[in-house]
Formats: structure tokens, C-alpha cells, sequence
């Protein structure tokens, strides 16, 4: 029983702790920054995480409040023609149409892998990274 209770309260000291070293361990792209950092400079997780009380992949809801629906941005990075010259559009792709989650290429706070590499090599020199 008392080795219970140890272990307890170094659960409950580890969680305590992770709290504010969670915020610091959560870096923002460089384009992202400015807008959801405050004057004290505390960062609006709740813009991408909503109200939920464990943050894991933001709904891409949010995303798409500020960068318009997924059939305007597929137009928006739509190729001129078709062809090996051309890197196919990720935002409305042969296998997946609009239906790929934003999240699964563009990651906030660890470097974004594009989702088609998987089994492609595309480069999209144009995608933000940081
Ligand atoms: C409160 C509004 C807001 C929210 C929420 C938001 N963004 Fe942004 N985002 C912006 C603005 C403003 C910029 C900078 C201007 C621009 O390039 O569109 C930006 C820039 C970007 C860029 C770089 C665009 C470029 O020019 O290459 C990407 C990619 C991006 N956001 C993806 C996302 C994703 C994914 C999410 C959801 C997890 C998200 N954003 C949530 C407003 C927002
Ligand atoms: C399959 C990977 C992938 C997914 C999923 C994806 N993107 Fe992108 N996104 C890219 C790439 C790659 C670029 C670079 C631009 C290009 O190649 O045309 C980009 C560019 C952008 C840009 C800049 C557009 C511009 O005009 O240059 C914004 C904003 C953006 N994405 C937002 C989003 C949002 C919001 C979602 C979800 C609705 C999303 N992306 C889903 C890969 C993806
Ligand atoms: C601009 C949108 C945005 C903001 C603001 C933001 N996040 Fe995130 N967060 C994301 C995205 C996108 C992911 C998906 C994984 C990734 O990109 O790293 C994520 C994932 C996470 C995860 C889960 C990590 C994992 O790999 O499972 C945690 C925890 C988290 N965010 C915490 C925070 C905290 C704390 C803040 C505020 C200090 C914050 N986020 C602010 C977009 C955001
Ligand atoms: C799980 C593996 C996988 C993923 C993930 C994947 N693809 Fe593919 N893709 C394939 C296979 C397999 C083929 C068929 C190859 C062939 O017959 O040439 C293919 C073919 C293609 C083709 C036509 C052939 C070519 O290379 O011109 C395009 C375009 C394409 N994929 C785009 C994408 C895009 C964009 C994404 C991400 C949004 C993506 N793929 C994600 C496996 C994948």
C-alpha cells in the first residue's frame, strides 16, 4: 500500500510538471507564430485544439475557418496541365480526392511529412516547412 501511494504521487508530480513544460516543448511555424502568440507570450492552443482537455490532432475544421473550404484551396493549387512535369495537386489527389485530413502533411510542432511519400518521392519545393 505504501509503495501505491509513492508511486501515486510521482504520477501526479510527473503530470504537474509536464503542464508548463508541455507549452515550451510546442513550437510553432514560423507562419503561424506571430498570430497565436500573445503580448505575455502565452500561445492560443485553443485556435487549432479547441476546448478539448487533451490535445492531440486538431479537427480539420479549424484549419479550414481561416484557409477556406478544401474544393477553394484545391483550386487554388491546381497545376497548369497535366504530365511528369507537373507534381500532381495534394489537395485533390488521383487516390483521395479533398478527403486527406490537413494534418496528415502539414504538422505544427515537429517538421511535416507529405503523406503521399509514403510511397512516392514527390519534393513540392513550394510547401511551407517551417
Ligand atoms: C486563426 C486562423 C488560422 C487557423 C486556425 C489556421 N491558420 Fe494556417 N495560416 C493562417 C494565416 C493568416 C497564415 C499566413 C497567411 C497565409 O499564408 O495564408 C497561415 C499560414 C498557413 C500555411 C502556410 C501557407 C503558405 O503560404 O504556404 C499553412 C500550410 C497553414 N497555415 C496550414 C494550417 C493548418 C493545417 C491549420 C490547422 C491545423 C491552420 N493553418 C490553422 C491562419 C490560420
Ligand atoms: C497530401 C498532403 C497535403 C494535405 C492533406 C494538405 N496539404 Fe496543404 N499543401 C501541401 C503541399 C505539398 C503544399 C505546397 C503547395 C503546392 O505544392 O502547390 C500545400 C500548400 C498549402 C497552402 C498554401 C497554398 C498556396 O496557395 O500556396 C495552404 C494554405 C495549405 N496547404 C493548407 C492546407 C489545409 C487547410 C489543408 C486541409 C484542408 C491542407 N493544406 C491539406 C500538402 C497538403
Ligand atoms: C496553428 C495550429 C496549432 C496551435 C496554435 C497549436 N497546435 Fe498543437 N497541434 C497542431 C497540429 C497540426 C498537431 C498535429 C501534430 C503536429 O503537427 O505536431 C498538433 C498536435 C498537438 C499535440 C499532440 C502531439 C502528438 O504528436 O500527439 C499536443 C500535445 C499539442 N498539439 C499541444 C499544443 C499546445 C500545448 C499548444 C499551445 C501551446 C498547441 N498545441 C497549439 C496544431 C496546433
Ligand atoms: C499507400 C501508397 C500510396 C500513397 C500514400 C499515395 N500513392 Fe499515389 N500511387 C500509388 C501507387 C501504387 C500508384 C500506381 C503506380 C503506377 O501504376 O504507376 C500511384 C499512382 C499515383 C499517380 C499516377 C501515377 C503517377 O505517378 O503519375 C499519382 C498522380 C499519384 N499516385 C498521386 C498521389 C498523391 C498526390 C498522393 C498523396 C495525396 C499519393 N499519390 C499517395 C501509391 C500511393
Amino acid at each position: 500500500m505504501l509503495i501505491r501511494n509513492l508511486s501515486m504521487a510521482v504520477v501526479i508530480a510527473a503530470v504537474t510538471m509536464a503542464a508548463p513544460a508541455m507549452a515550451i516543448k510546442m513550437p510553432l511555424k514560423s507562419y503561424h507564430k506571430e498570430m497565436f502568440t500573445n503580448d505575455d507570450g502565452s500561445v492560443e492552443c485553443s485556435a487549432c485544439h479547441g476546448d478539448s482537455k487533451r490535445y492531440s490532432f486538431p479537427d480539420e475544421a479549424k484549419c479550414i475557418s481561416c484557409h477556406g473550404d478544401k474544393a477553394s484551396l484545391a483550386e487554388e493549387t491546381a497545376r497548369p496541365g497535366h504530365g511528369a512535369e507537373f507534381e500532381p495537386n495534394p489537395h485533390d489527389s488521383l487516390h483521395y480526392g479533398q478527403d486527406l485530413s490537413c494534418v496528415y502533411c502539414h504538422s505544427e510542432h515537429k517538421k511535416p511529412k507529405v503523406y503521399c511519400n509514403q510511397c512516392h518521392e514527390f519534393k513540392y519545393p513550394d510547401m511551407k516547412r517551417k
